[in-house]
């Protein structure tokens, strides 16, 4: 690995994470694979050999709880997964070198020679912890067969990690007051021997590596305080039969923990590419064993994974180290989570027979904010994107300059680059080659869409159409046309598909995605045919249509719901109750004068933000009369946050100040149920007014 700007001498591995397969993919699932196909794309526009690598995710308990559902083995589950996976990324033109999966022999062969070598190496040992049980179902519960309370920040946790608060991983037997997903019974805790690998060891190791890391700033900040504080030893084994079997003999049948053998695949799918193209095309070994340049791109939840137990598992056995980890922000649909369970995202295949290329969803999850920054999907702001920039900027300049060269000239004029033009073709690779090289995907994508803003404007400046036939005119058509050549070569990693129609109209020869940034100022062919448009508009009927659909299948699949929970309490006592639903009321009752301790208040919301880092987590600013305060409430993916300021709310004023994800609550707003019903007011009750 060098830290040398990009292209390297030496080979790059850019993997993305790998996604468990267990699930249909929406378009939020996109992002983090758009990014990924992105950025390797521009990579080898620059000349970097690269390799891009991902796989599907098989193992653990998130395939294991959802195939127990369908009835079916986690292998048959899994697989069917995978195969969609497989299918569906080509189609958003998400083309890895290659994608394999976590159960395969090449990732299950790897994953036990590591774990032999840790062992070898002295960085394993046993030990008793406590793992909880059900003894009810007589079983086991590993991750995420167990719910309770996070011991660090308080918040509902399920599992190995805390995915509703801080956000961190859990190890085994942390969680506090676990209760069995299995039976909805509180848990026991029961002694168990497990393996342990020793990241403490590395601890000083981790902290180097995390100051030389490269990538978005999220991934280098973030581990700071778990780096920094005592760094835990790991738990890499689970009391369950799916997964890859501890290797060699073990009393117990323990298998791997999930977090081992995923990122393994890293290395596995690299290697099954290498044994398919020959490793003088690409050699894995050099690459992961030598001097890499290995660039790890994922969502934010899982930094903890690639910036501390990843690295030290590479170095422990031998491997490369990584140079950068991009970690994306979330991504919300009209201002609130996607909900796999309450049908409330536009899914992969829905957005693909809706007829849209994918051009359209990859330039607005790549460009709609940093990598790091949370983005929000609308229907509406898809269309503005679509309309404005893709049709407006980028299309408009592409159409009217090369339409004019064919009408005029039937292709290219014979005349000299501008200087001008030649400079801003300069200029424009050079944003894309800082797009790369500050791991900006944006950037990469925004260095093709002003070229062409810049086309639009050239054009408009120098008005062909008012010029006499002659060395001018020439010249300016001659220089649109290169505007559109290179606006072909520097989208391609956004657009692959719309640059290989625009690469055709152009009349080039070879392929479009094996070109190198310098063909951008290589002179156009001299005849080509007329052009087609390359975008078009998203009317407003449309949006409108897309968003009814929407909101259908969202109250469809809420009336299924009710209609199946009905059916299942009917079929479990024979009548239907549906009181059933509700947690049963206390039997202690309270006095007035205990009920009277607690200073509840009317408030004002006056401001309302996410907190970076948390999925659920936001900080509100209240009014409560007396003061203001801020507080930290679950309600990020279930309200639009910009829809809050002005809100009426009711606040526990007295409740100890607690600190959620770093942040200060001083108190607590009250909210009924799953969705985080708001309380209010029914009149004009001022903020401060005490509730009784
Ligand atoms: O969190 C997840 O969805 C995991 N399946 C990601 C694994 S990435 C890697 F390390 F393999
Ligand atoms: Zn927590």
């Amino acid at each position: 690995m060098s830290h040398d700007p990009f292209p390297t001498e030496h080979p790059a591995v850019v993997t993305c994470g790998l996604p468990y397969a267990n699930g249909d993919l929406h378009i939020g699932h996109l992002r983090t694979y758009v990014g990924g196909d992105i950025y390797s794309r521009a990579l080898k526009r620059l000349g970097q050999e690269t390799a891009f690598v991902s796989g599907s995710d098989m193992h653990g308990t998130p395939v294991a709880v959802n195939a127990e559902k369908e009835g079916v083995t986690p292998e048959e589950f899994a697989l069917r997964h995978h195969e969609t996976y497989e299918e569906t990324f080509p189609k958003f033109d998400i083309e890895f070198d290659n994608y394999g999966h976590t159960h395969d022999e090449t990732n299950t062969e790897l994953t036990s020679e590591l774990v032999r070598t840790l062992e070898e190496e002295g960085y394993l040992y046993e030990k008793e912890i406590p793992i909880a049980y059900d003894p009810d179902a007589d079983q086991w519960l590993p991750d995420r067969y167990v719910e309770g309370t996070c011991p660090y920040c308080g918040a509902h946790a399920r599992g190995d990690e805390c995915d509703e608060g801080c956000g961190r991983h859990l190890e085994p037997g942390e969680i506090e007051d676990p209760e069995s997903t299995l039976t909805g019974n509180p848990a026991e805790y029961r002694e168990r021997s497990h393996r342990f690998f020793r990241v403490s060891e590395l601890q000083d190791y981790l902290n180097e590596f995390i100051d030389r890391l490269e990538g978005t700033s999220n991934a280098q900040n973030q581990p700071r305080e778990w780096i920094e504080g005592e760094l835990q030893d790991w738990c890499i084994t689970r009391d369950m039969d799916w997964g890859i079997d501890y290797p060699g003999e073990t009393e117990d049948d323990l298998v791997l923990y999930v977090w081992v053998d995923a990122p393994i695949e890293y290395i596995a799918s690299t290697k099954q590419y290498s044994e398919r193209v020959g490793a003088e095309t690409f050699d894995w070994e050099e690459a992961w064993r030598n001097d890499g340049e290995i660039v790890h791109i994922i969502g934010r939840d899982i930094i903890q994974h690639h910036t501390v137990f990843w690295p030290a598992m590479l170095r422990a056995t031998g491997y490369v180290e990584p140079r950068a980890v991009m970690a994306s922000g979330f991504i919300t649909l009209n201002g609130k989570g996607f909900s796999t369970s309450r049908n409330r995202a536009v899914w992969a295949d829905e957005y693909l027979e809706e007829g849209f290329a994918p051009a359209l969803i990859r330039y607005y999850l790549a460009t709609n904010g940093g990598f790091q920054q949370d983005v929000d999907f609308s229907w509406e702001k898809f269309r503005d994107r679509v309309n404005n920039e893709l049709v407006g900027t980028v299309g408009n300049f592409l159409y009217r300059s090369l339409l004019f060269a064919y009408r005029e000239y039937e292709g290219t004029p014979e005349a000299d680059l501008s200087e001008e033009v030649r400079d801003r073709i300069e200029a424009a690779i050079e944003e894309f080659r800082a797009g790369v090289n500050d791991y900006s995907v944006r950037e990469v994508g925004n260095a093709a869409v002003r070229l062409a803003q810049f086309g639009n404007e050239y054009i408009q400046r120098h008005e062909p159409w008012k010029l006499d036939d002659g060395e001018e005119k020439e010249r300016v058509i001659r220089d649109c046309v290169q505007v559109a050549k290179a606006v072909c070569v520097l989208f391609e990693p956004v657009a692959p598909s719309k640059a290989e129609r625009l690469w055709a109209d152009l009349n080039e020869d070879g392929d479009v995605h094996a070109v190198g940034v310098d063909a951008a100022l290589d002179a156009p062919a001299a005849s080509f045919d007329e052009p087609s448009e390359l975008f078009e508009k998203i009317d407003e009927e449309r949006v409108e249509e897309l968003n009814e659909k929407l909101e259908a299948r969202v109250a469809e699949t809420a009336a299924d719901e009710e209609e199946d929970e009905a059916e299942s309490e009917s079929d479990e006592d024979g009548s239907a109750d549906a009181s059933d639903e509700f947690e049963p009321l206390l039997a202690d009752r309270i006095g007035f004068k205990e009920f009277q301790e607690l200073d509840l208040r009317v408030a004002e919301i006056l401001d309302a933000e996410g907190i970076d880092g948390a999925d659920k987590l936001a900080k509100l600013t209240v009014d409560i009369g007396v003061e203001e305060r801020q507080i930290v409430a679950g309600l990020k993916q279930l309200h639009d946050l910009s829809e809050l300021p002005g809100k009426k709310v009711v606040v526990v004023a007295n409740l100890e100040k607690a600190e959620l994800f770093g942040v200060e609550s001083n108190g607590m707003v009250l909210a009924a149920g799953e969705q985080a019903d708001l309380l209010t007011t029914h009149g004009d009750a001022e903020p401060g007014t005490r509730v009784r």
